[in-house]
Formats: C-alpha cells, sequence, structure tokens
C-alpha cells in the first residue's frame, strides 16, 4: 500500500462490468493502492452455485434454494495471495473458477431468492467504509450510495482471449471459441435477468479497457478518485 494514495476520508468504490473486462486484476490493484478492502462479490455467487452443486439443488428450484441460502455461511478471508472463500467453514477458493461453475453462478444469480441472501452478506462486508467492490450490480443496487463508481468494459473477443489465457494451463482448459460463446452467454442471462441486471449506473464512470493496459485502467480510476475524495 502506498499511504499517500489514500483518500482523505474512506469511500466505497464499486467497479461493475461484464466478464472478463479485467475487474478482479483492476480491483485487487487499486484496493491495494488505496490501502482499501477488496470484495470480490462474483465469488459469493460463485460459493452459492458450489454450495448448490454440492447438494444437487437446480438453479430452477427457488423454494430449494431459499432453504439451501438458510443453511450456508459464506465468508471471504483476505490472504496475502488474494481472497479465499470458505463454505461453512471449509475452503472451497479451489473450486470456483471453472467454466461449470462459472455458468452455474449465472444461473442461481438470476434467482431473486440468491440475490437477496447476498444482499445482506454483501452490505455487511462492506459495513465499515474503505471498499473495493467489484461485481454486476455494485453501483446500482447493492451500494447505490457509493461515492466512486465505475463501469469497466472492453470487447468482447479482447475479453474471450483475457479469460481463456486464465484458464489455460489448468485440468479443464477449454478452447478459446468454447471460452468466448459461453462469455457471450454469460454476459447475456447477466444483463438480460429480471433482477439486479448487469448494467451501469446512471453515475458511473464508463472504462473501456479494449486498448489500455489494466495499469492504465487503475491511474484512470485512481485520479478520479483523488479528484473528489
Ligand atoms: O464476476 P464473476 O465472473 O466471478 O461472477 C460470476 C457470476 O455471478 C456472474 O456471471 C454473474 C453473477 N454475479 C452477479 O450476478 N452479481 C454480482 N454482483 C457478481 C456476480
Amino acid at each position: 500500500m502506498s499511504p499517500s494514495n489514500r483518500p482523505s476520508r474512506p469511500l466505497i468504490v464499486t467497479i461493475d462490468g461484464p466478464a472478463g473486462a479485467g475487474k478482479t486484476t483492476v480491483s485487487k490493484l487499486l484496493a491495494k493502492q488505496l490501502g482499501y478492502r477488496y470484495l470480490d462479490t462474483g465469488a459469493l455467487y460463485r460459493g452459492v452455485a458450489v454450495a448448490a452443486r454440492q447438494a444437487g439443488v437446480s438453479p430452477e428450484d427457488d423454494a430449494g434454494l431459499e432453504v439451501l441460502c438458510r443453511s450456508i455461511k459464506l465468508d471471504l478471508i483476505p490472504q496475502e495471495e488474494g481472497l479465499r472463500l470458505l463454505l461453512n467453514g471449509d475452503d472451497i477458493t479451489a473450486l470456483i473458477r471453472t467454466p461449470q461453475i462459472s455458468m452455474l453462478a449465472s444461473a442461481v444469480s438470476a434467482r431473486p431468492v440468491v440475490r437477496a441472501f447476498l444482499m445482506s452478506t454483501q452490505r455487511d462486508l462492506a459495513a465499515r467504509k474503505g471498499v473495493v467492490a467489484e461485481g454486476r450490480d455494485m453501483g446500482t443496487v447493492v451500494f447505490p450510495e457509493a461515492e466512486a463508481k465505475f463501469f469497466l468494459d472492453a470487447d468482447a473477443q479482447i475479453r474471450a482471449r483475457r479469460r481463456y489465457e486464465e484458464l489455460n494451463g489448468t485440468a479443464e482448459a477449454p478452447s478459446l471459441a468454447s471460452v468466448e460463446g459461453q462469455m457471450r452467454q454469460r454476459d447475456r442471462n447477466d444483463a438480460t435477468r429480471a433482477v439486479a441486471p448487469l448494467q451501469p449506473a446512471a453515475d458511473a464512470i464508463r472504462i473501456d479497457s479494449t486498448h489500455l493496459s489494466l495499469a492504465q485502467v487503475v491511474e484512470r480510476m485512481l485520479l478520479h478518485i483523488h479528484r473528489i475524495a
């Protein structure tokens, strides 16, 4: 952390956008620069997806999802190498980034019962200000009062390539075409669902990272935050 980058008052900073836009890298870098905590809300939806799969609950089964949500506790624990996700005390970090869990997370995230459950989890995790929260509805629904809101986007082919490179080398490494197909499907699900769809908040600053390095994106965000803080 560079203390000179810490704003004079603690803020909530939100970063929304589609898959592969660079939100995670940017949010982590920005949180470090500001001396803030980092909140990865996608990881929480992924945690519900893992719990649903383990319990054999279908993403269409609202009653089953409601019972499931009442029985689970998700925690995000900051560690040197990143956030660890605990499901009822078990570390499930290694399970949540597979293409299957990505699609299942998108499916369960469309269900109001799951969103209501995670709303309070997210607000609890950001109860103390000084946080960078990343997701799809941070600036619109979960933290409408946030002082600094960003919407990060990039060309779909660039986003698919970035995601492909992240997954490459893992046991279930898929082809570029399949990564791009799944990403477009997930974006469609996330942007067209009835509750809290992916969309920029009216007061969000939009940044297109297609032709920017992620370090340049962070620089732009820092400039804006220091202008308002
Ligand atoms: O950011 P991610 O790819 O880890 O998110 C996984 C899924 O979770 C994403 O497809 C949609 C959902 N999600 C959401 O609906 N709202 C959020 N704030 C974060 C994620």
